[in-house]
């Protein structure tokens, strides 16, 4: 695992702050997921991974590793993570599923160290509602994209349910400074504003919480 270092690099106060909270959470962050993993995540997770074909893949936000069961064999992935802490564990995770195409680097999506039209494939689940400025991160991801590359998300955003929606506004900010994540975040247009080519969004739960998108790099 390459360890950036960040000290080099000049990194918003926003970013600090989700790092930290990440490097927090990172010791309970498996068991506060076990219920929605065991419920929904793990098979969306395994649907996902289905349709990634690579070879040459880029998991943002990689965090304890949860999708490295998924990876199909004959891909190359290089999974990335804000945290060290949460990278750490992906680290474990990776040593049960000894795999050398996978290499685990601290790295921020909102300035990769990656050359343009790298990858064939990005795939990010659950990291959009913390990326601190989600569309530099998205326009990154579309940077180091080949041209007709596909983007894969899985991602809780703002409910289209008014209701809940105004909820959702009213409780963000005080979740966030706890937790780091964002609860109402419109992803779906964030990805489109990065400039990203939406081709399919897919509601995973009712009130459009939960959803998949697929979006590629036009040529
Ligand atoms: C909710 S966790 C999801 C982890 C994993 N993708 C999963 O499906 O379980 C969000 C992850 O995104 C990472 N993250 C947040 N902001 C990031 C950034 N700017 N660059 C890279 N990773 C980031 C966090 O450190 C954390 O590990």
């Amino acid at each position: 695992m390459e360890l950036h270092d960040f000290s080099m690099k000049k990194i918003s106060q926003q970013t600090e702050h989700t790092r930290k909270r990440y490097n927090v959470s990172s010791v309970v962050y498996d068991l506060m997921e076990w219920p929605v993993e065991w419920i929904w995540y793990n098979k969306w997770r395994k649907l996902l991974w289905k349709k990634v074909e690579g070879p040459n893949v880029l998991e943002i936000g990689i965090g304890t590793g949860k999708n490295i069961s998924f990876y199909p064999k004959n891909i190359r992935v290089n999974g990335i993570d804000l945290s060290p802490k949460m990278l750490e564990r992906a680290k474990t995770v990776l040593s049960n599923y000894p795999n050398e195409r996978v290499r685990l680097q601290v790295m921020d999506v909102q300035n990769l160290d990656f050359p343009d039209n790298y990858f064939d494939e990005v795939v990010a689940t659950f990291v959009f509602c913390s990326v601190p400025d989600p569309i530099l991160g998205l326009k990154e991801a579309l940077r180091v994209t080949k041209p007709g590359g596909k983007l894969h998300v899985l991602e809780h955003m703002r409910s289209r349910n008014p209701l809940f929606s105004s909820m959702m506004v009213k409780l963000d900010g005080p979740i966030h400074y706890l937790s780091g994540v964002h609860i109402a975040r419109q992803t779906v247009e964030n990805v489109e504003a990065a400039g990203w080519k939406i081709e399919q969004v897919k509601d995973l739960t009712m009130g459009g919480i939960f959803k998949r998108i697929k979006a590629t790099k036009s040529h």
